[in-house]
């Protein structure tokens, strides 16, 4: 156009690949928050939206397209041909059911099996070297699925599991102590969800460990019922859905968080789901979450703590009804 040869004049070709894209695989709630909280936090401004409603999608790309005033060159695109996801890093997988009020996670599996079937294949077309990231549910058994339908090496395939649980847990320790969640040191591992595991041994502010100045903490002889906060986390999701119908914020800053330790290479420790066979006398080819070295080839390495003989009964419980979960479903 003979406007823009009279503005500029083109010294080379514009760099169109910056080396960070992410796909985001449904535009739901849970998708949306994390592409919002990708694209403000920085972490990313090279994203693909897939769905298979093309109305939605379009909608929600112009939406975010027409927020790039206020962004830093972000590259928006969307689509229902998965041939936009080209090159991406990191394939995130928000797509499939989700829990209605009083829904267990796990009642959604096959459900989402089936999503998976018709969505990890067409990433992995475009994107052959991209690690995946899962967010559906019931998420630890999602993994495993993906994990066999991909056929990639095991550190590539990542549930977005207790990450989410274990923050939950640090922000009300925070209210309970009045210091704030980053500086509350504690981990839940285990299953996304209802038998998750909190690791009260570990929990420590500053080093100082809440188990050496309560040495029943989390337990049922607890007198101070500490227990209950573990119990507040397994109940959050329930009570947000019934409040608001589906939870979203909290779900897409963790997804950004593991999402940004992948792309920066940060070498930075979070509970996601990975195969947790050999771990804690697990023998079942199962995936779990434990803390996790995270960087920009998926997990570099499990951490193993040290965990009281009550917390490895509870992560074995836990892979226990994963290996049953797992037994029930048809590829
Ligand atoms: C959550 O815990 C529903 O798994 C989702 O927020």
């Amino acid at each position: 156009m003979a406007t823009i040869r009279k503005l500029l004049q083109a010294r080379q070709e514009k760099v169109v690949d910056t080396g960070n894209k992410v796909t985001v695989v449904g535009v739901g709630q849970v998708g949306m928050a994390t592409v919002f909280s990708l694209l403000t936090q920085g972490v990313t401004n090279n994203i693909a939206l897939v769905d298979m409603n093309a109305d939605k999608l379009k909608g929600e790309m112009m939406d975010l397209q027409h927020g790039s005033a206020f962004l830093c060159n972000a590259n928006i695109q969307a689509g229902t041909d998965y041939a936009i996801t080209e090159n991406s890093q990191i394939c995130v997988i928000a797509a499939g059911v989700r829990q209605q009020e009083g829904e267990d996670r796990r009642n959604l599996v096959q459900r989402n099996v089936e999503v998976l079937k018709g969505i990890v294949p067409k990433l992995l077309k475009y994107s052959p070297n991209a690690i995946l990231l899962i967010a559906s549910n019931p998420v630890d058994v999602l993994t495993y699925v993906t994990w066999k339908i991909s056929g990639l090496p095991k550190h590539r395939v990542i549930g977005s599991g207790t990450n989410l649980d274990s923050g939950r847990f640090r922000y009300l320790l925070s209210q309970k102590l009045s210091i704030a969640p980053t500086s509350c040191h504690a981990y839940i591992i285990g299953e996304h969800g209802d038998s998750s595991v909190p690791v009260w041994s570990s929990v420590n502010i500053a080093g100082v460990r809440l188990r050496d100045l309560n040495e029943d903490i989390g337990l049922e002889s607890d007198d101070e019922n500490w227990k209950e906060t573990h119990a507040q986390v397994v109940q959050s999701a329930y009570e947000v859905i019934k409040l608001k119908g589906y939870t979203s914020w909290a779900i897409g800053l963790s997804l950004t968080q593991i999402i940004k330790a992948i792309l920066t290479n940060a070498t930075s420790v979070h509970a996601v789901t990975t195969c947790v066979q050999g771990e804690h006398g697990i023998t079942d080819e199962v995936f779990l979450s434990l803390p996790c070295v995270l960087g920009r080839n998926g997990v570099l390495d499990v951490i193993r703590q040290p965990l009281t003989d009550t917390e490895r009964q509870q992560v074995f419980h836990s892979a226990t009804l994963m290996a049953e979960l797992q037994a029930k479903i048809k590829f």
